[in-house]
């Protein structure tokens, strides 16, 4: 068939094509392997030179011009295809859209890396101590011996006769000084450890066999009283907001001599008395202290070197709770979505 005769069947046919499968059966007619196409480039072999660059060129054109009518008839079928399933299937604009679900951070590790934060302003720098500790770090390291209640076998989760799940995160403080070299205990530091800490607790709404702690050691020359009611009272002012007071009352902790509790006024009510502060208008948060010279002796270091460190522990739940008015810390192990997932704009 003659080039441009086959051009006009093509339109012809094109004209007719009112669906997609016509469309493809057309385009594979014309621009198949076993197109017309292919079979006027089989001509080729009889004609002159001359004559096949003509040929040759009127082909390619023929072929173009076919390939931009298809694509032109193809886009014109996607689009009324698009618009006759507009026309039946309306759109409900008032629908919600689909979630996005996102990971969130859990409210502990929130305050978990503000608590840090806070104190990395300090200069104190995080250290990872164990969980599965033994007794001696945890308990003989501390000062408190064996007939201390805490080692009473329904207070700790004992392993054998060594080993513990540690009862507060104290026990990486200890391991610390111990480790101490001798030519380090000159040098000032501050280190805090992080995590879980173990009780034989019955669960209830503010007690929990499993919880986390971060405890704090400041180590440096004539450590006082005062750096240690200066370091609290930054700290709680810090979480707790600028107006936050502090109350520190007497008392008592193996490790530490001399030993405190610290109440900050009630964030909740500011100190105007609720369920919370039980109308006390304070709240207890952490405790803390000097280090019992008894400690160092038992980490062996030299009591007459004039280092000494100042030391606090504070319970992450507890601060949680506080702070977002939490008033069941079994809350934070539940993996409760509807609990969890309020805290996504912290
Ligand atoms: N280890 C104590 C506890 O778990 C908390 C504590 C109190 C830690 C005073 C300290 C401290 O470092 O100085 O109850």
């Amino acid at each position: 068939m003659e080039i441009k005769k086959m051009y006009l069947f093509f339109k012809e046919e094109l004209k007719k094509i009112k669906n997609i499968n016509d469309f493809n059966n057309l385009q594979s007619k014309y621009l198949g392997k076993n197109s017309e196409i292919v079979n006027l480039l089989k001509n080729i072999k009889n004609l002159t030179n001359n004559e096949k660059k003509i040929y040759g060129k009127q082909i390619h054109e023929l072929k173009n011009k076919i390939f931009v009518d298809l694509k032109l008839k193809k886009d014109y079928l996607n689009e009324k295809q698009i618009n006759e399933k507009l026309k039946v299937s309306k759109i409900d604009i008032s629908l919600p859209g689909i979630d996005f679900v996102t990971g969130k951070k859990n409210p502990l590790y929130i305050i978990e890396e503000e608590i840090y934060s806070i104190l990395q302003g300090l200069g104190y720098k995080i250290i990872y101590g164990k969980e599965i500790d033994t007794d001696f770090n945890n308990f003989q390291l501390l000062n408190i011996p064996k007939n201390h209640p805490a080692r009473n076998l329904n207070d700790t989760f004992y392993i054998d006769d060594n080993f513990l799940l540690r009862t507060h995160c104290t026990n990486t403080s200890a391991s610390f000084l111990k480790n101490l070299k001798k030519k380090d205990y000159n040098n000032p530091v501050a280190i805090i450890s992080i995590g879980n800490v173990y009780r034989r607790d019955t669960d209830d709404a503010t007690h929990l066999h499993q919880f986390s702690q971060i405890d704090g050691l400041m180590w440096n020359k004539n450590i006082s009283f005062a750096n240690l009611k200066w370091t609290l009272k930054y700290f709680c002012k810090e979480l707790f907001g600028e107006e936050t007071k502090i109350r520190l009352r007497p008392s008592y902790f193996p490790f530490t001599k001399l030993s405190v509790e610290v109440d900050i006024t009630c964030p909740i009510c500011n100190f105007k008395g609720c369920n919370v502060c039980k109308k006390t208008g304070w709240i207890e948060v952490l405790g803390a202290g000097l280090l019992n010279p008894k400690v160092l002796e038992l980490c062996e270091i030299d009591n007459n070197s004039g280092m000494n460190g100042l030391a606090f522990g504070i319970g992450i739940e507890r601060i949680a709770m506080i702070k977002y008015g939490i008033s069941n810390i079994r809350d934070f192990y539940n993996n409760d979505l509807k609990f969890l997932s309020q805290f996504k704009y912290f």
